[in-house]
Order: C-alpha cells, then structure tokens, then sequence
C-alpha cells in the first residue's frame, strides 16, 4: 500500500493566538485534504486553540518539542502527556535549530522519542547534515548515526508509526533546497537504515519527509521522489496560500502514485 503523503507546517516561533486561529480558518476554508495527511505544529500557547479549530477536520497538531519526564519539578518544560490533552497526535523531535541552540543531542532525541511513543503522540524525528559535514561527505555517516540513536530501544511497531523528516540542516531557512535527486539519494538511504534496525517491511511502512526551503514551486518535484513522504515547511507553511499550494502539490503526487 502506498504510504500516505505527511504535509507539516512548522510555524517555529511564529504567530500569536489570534493569528494562528486566523490562519487555521484560512487554512479549512481553502484548502482540500483527501487523500493526504495535514498537520501544523503551532508554538505551545497556540496548540489548544488550534486543535479546537481543526477539530472535526482532518488536520492534525503537532508540538514543537517536549519533555521526557510525565511531570516534576522541571520549569519550563512539557510532557508528553500534557500536549496529548492538548490536542496534539505528533510531536516534532530534534529539529536542527533545537540541537543548535537549545543542546539537543543524539541522546536526548531518543528519550523524548520514546517519551512521545509511551504516551501515543506520533514523532517527527527530525535529522540532517550540516554544511561542513555535507562538505566532508559526511551526509550518510551523520544521518545514520541520528536514526540508529533516535529509535534505539524503541519496538519495531511503534518505530514504523513514526515520521523521520531528513531536513539538510545548510537547506533550512536559507532558499537552498536540496535537488529533488541529492534529497531522494538520502531518503532512500534512511530507509535502508530503518530496514537495517527493524525489517523490510517496518522500511516500507515508514514515513520520510524531506524538510528545508520546500516552497509551492519546488514541492511538486521533490515529492514525487519515491522515498519523499512528504514536507516538513517552515517559512512557506506561514501563509495559508503557499502551505495551501504545497499540500496540492502533495495531492497530486499521492494521487499518481
Ligand atoms: P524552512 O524550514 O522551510 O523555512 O526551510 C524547514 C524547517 O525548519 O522545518
């Protein structure tokens, strides 16, 4: 069976209340989801809000990060079991910008992996390259080491559930997006990777997006690789009618497949 396309919005450190319920209206007014799978990871205050205005849609809500503890003395964190109640089914896990600036790390990613798992949000475990190791042709050397520690001890039916978003770290935010063919090299890679920790068939099941300036005029081509599940979107999913674009896009290529 085909795996379905996953279309996220990662709105990052963006949009107040009002403008992500605004942009969420927009969004069910405009947009068609059949056939594809549609989820926005608004900043923590917007989440409830944001699932109450999709609710009855078949958008889904994601967090932008967690905590691997249930509760405690912790300030400034989020568990798992908080954003459920939330309204959240996924839960974006070691995106770049938080191992750059918040010191994310291999291992941190799979406590919060696990964490999510536990209490049935679905991951979005993000890896990718950076500049410099992409230079040094350290591209596969460094995703293969983030999925193998991302999911280590994790059970192969929770594992397949999940989402891996390969985000080439020098392609976020920048306007360079890896070619169509450089980010379905990786892709197919990462599967190989997963086959390797679990089966072929949890492989074939799992989901892959690619992630870093995905945009309405290079969506169609990077999508239609045969690894690319999907898009993890920052800058393009701020604006319903580019994210809009971006999930016809998706449309069309699930469509076809
Ligand atoms: P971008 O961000 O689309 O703005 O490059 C992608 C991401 O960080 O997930």
């Amino acid at each position: 069976m085909a795996r379905t396309q996953i279309i996220a919005g990662n709105w990052k450190m963006f949009k107040t209340i009002p403008e992500a319920q605004a942009f969420t209206q927009e969004l069910i007014g405009s947009a068609d989801f059949s056939g594809v799978e549609v989820v926005l990871c608004p900043p923590f205050p917007a989440l409830w809000p944001v699932a109450q205005a999709v609710s009855g849609t078949p958008v889904r809500v994601a967090a932008q990060n967690l905590f691997w503890e249930d509760q405690g003395a912790y300030t400034g964190e989020v568990s798992a079991p908080m954003l459920r109640e939330a309204g959240c089914r996924y839960v974006v896990i070691g995106h770049s910008e938080r191992r750059q600036y918040f010191g994310e790390t291999d291992e941190t990613v799979n406590r919060k992996v696990k964490a999510a798992l536990r209490h049935g949000l679905t991951p979005i475990v993000c890896v990718g390259e950076r500049l410099a190791e992409r230079e040094a042709g350290e591209t596969f050397k460094v995703v293969e080491r983030q999925v193998n520690s991302a999911f280590e001890g994790v059970e192969e039916a929770a594992a397949a559930g999940a989402v891996i978003a390969y985000e080439p770290v020098w392609a976020i935010g920048t306007g360079r997006t890896a070619s169509p063919e450089d980010a379905q090299a990786v892709n197919s890679f990462i599967r190989g990777v997963f086959g390797g920790l679990y089966s072929p068939a949890a492989a074939e099941r799992v989901r892959i997006q690619y992630g870093g300036s995905v945009t309405p005029e290079n969506a169609a081509s990077l999508l239609a690789q045969p690894d690319i599940d999907g898009a993890l979107v920052g800058g393009a999913s701020l604006k319903a009618a580019s994210f809009v674009a971006i999930i016809d896009a998706a449309r069309r290529v699930q469509t076809a497949r």
